[in-house]
């Protein structure tokens, strides 16, 4: 089958004008319900809840705020690298890239590197790849700085997305995953996410990843424990909304927000923490949950790596490191690799 048609048999394009449109699977895959989720990561022993529930519409804001908080280094980290590095970058492109985009992050980073396509292209591509319809937002929001720009944007997930990436054309791709996104994947998660970035890459395509360092367990901790407790809002956000959505009665203030350096496992651990024995009622996720006091509802990690890590990591899963590129204070990298 000829690839065209078989992308018009699985995606459905939305074509806004002529330089943005959107493809969306017509079905996704049969996908667990938020309260079967709820019900299966709640209902055990070591509790658990998934990280990708943070981000609602209260969710997402916070975590803008959490992006600006004076303890949170790792996003004006990862800005500030990124306006060093211009021609250190586009000497490794030329005028037939794309710039693909994990996640559609925030503005101010895609912004970065397409000025650096723009020094080099006349007219360029941006593609990005996002689970969430936020996508279309945050692509018109683009459109008005960058009035050229072709955007097509990949309602997805990371695989369907990059699936897709690859059977479009013959054009090479610039994928870019930023914010160390990828330090919330366990170890065993991320090898497979990095395998699958390789498998569907083309031999002159290009992956740019921002990871962050090991460091000071002070800066690590305070950075997910901000003295305004912005991130322990953010964090007890997902009870609101499983009692908003799942019609439950968490009494936010019997939770406390734990995050801790974990220094054998190279990552901060982030916890629900119940203060009193309680049971809670879920109804939508028939669900009747008894929390002893103490007992911890896992919510997220966050790996942190060492550099010799880095290349470790790139080394078993494919690629090539090309260029490292760190901050003053070596407490972030931004990787640049191609296939091996
Ligand atoms: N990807 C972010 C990180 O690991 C997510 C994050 C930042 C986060 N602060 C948080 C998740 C607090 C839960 C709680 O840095």
């Amino acid at each position: 089958m000829n690839e065209t048609i078989q992308h018009s048999l699985t995606y459905k394009k939305y074509v806004i004008d002529d330089n943005l449109r959107y493809f969306k699977p017509h079905s996704t895959k049969i996908e667990k319900t938020f309260a079967d989720e709820i019900f299966s990561s709640l209902n055990r022993d070591s509790k658990y809840i998934n990280p990708k529930f943070f981000y609602d519409k209260r969710g997402s804001s916070l975590f803008e705020k959490i992006c600006d908080l004076p303890e949170y280094y790792p996003t004006r980290t990862e800005i500030e690298i990124l306006k060093n590095l211009k021609s250190d970058l586009s000497q490794f492109l030329d005028d037939s890239f794309r710039l693909v985009e994990l996640g559609s992050g925030s503005s101010t980073k895609t912004r970065l590197i397409l000025d650096i396509f723009a020094k080099i292209q006349s007219s360029i591509e941006y593609f990005p790849i996002d689970i969430s319809e936020i996508l279309t937002e945050s692509s018109e929001l683009l459109q008005r700085d960058y009035p050229d720009l072709e955007i097509t944007g990949i309602i997805d997930t990371y695989e369907g997305g990059l699936e897709f990436i690859e059977k479009y054309d013959d054009k090479k791709n610039l994928i870019i995953f930023l914010g160390s996104s990828f330090g919330n994947f366990t170890p065993k998660e991320g090898k497979i996410f990095l395998q699958k970035i390789n498998s569907i890459m083309k031999n002159e395509d290009l992956f740019l990843i921002g990871l962050d360092l090991v460091k000071d367990k002070k800066i690590l901790e305070d950075a997910y424990d901000d003295a305004q407790g912005i991130t322990a809002q953010f964090n007890l956000n997902v009870l609101s909304r499983i009692n908003d959505e799942l019609d439950a009665d968490f009494v936010l203030n019997d939770f406390k927000h734990i995050a801790k350096y974990n220094e054998k496992d190279q990552r901060v651990e982030m916890y629900l923490k119940s203060l009193v024995n309680q049971s809670i009622i879920i109804s939508k996720a028939n669900l009747s949950l008894k929390l002893t006091e103490g007992e911890l509802i896992h919510t997220e990690h966050s790996h942190k790596y060492e550099i010799s890590q880095i290349k470790e990591l790139m080394d078993e899963t494919g690629f090539n490191i090309k260029q490292n590129w760190l901050d003053v204070n070596n407490h972030y990298a931004l990787t640049l690799v191609s296939k091996k």
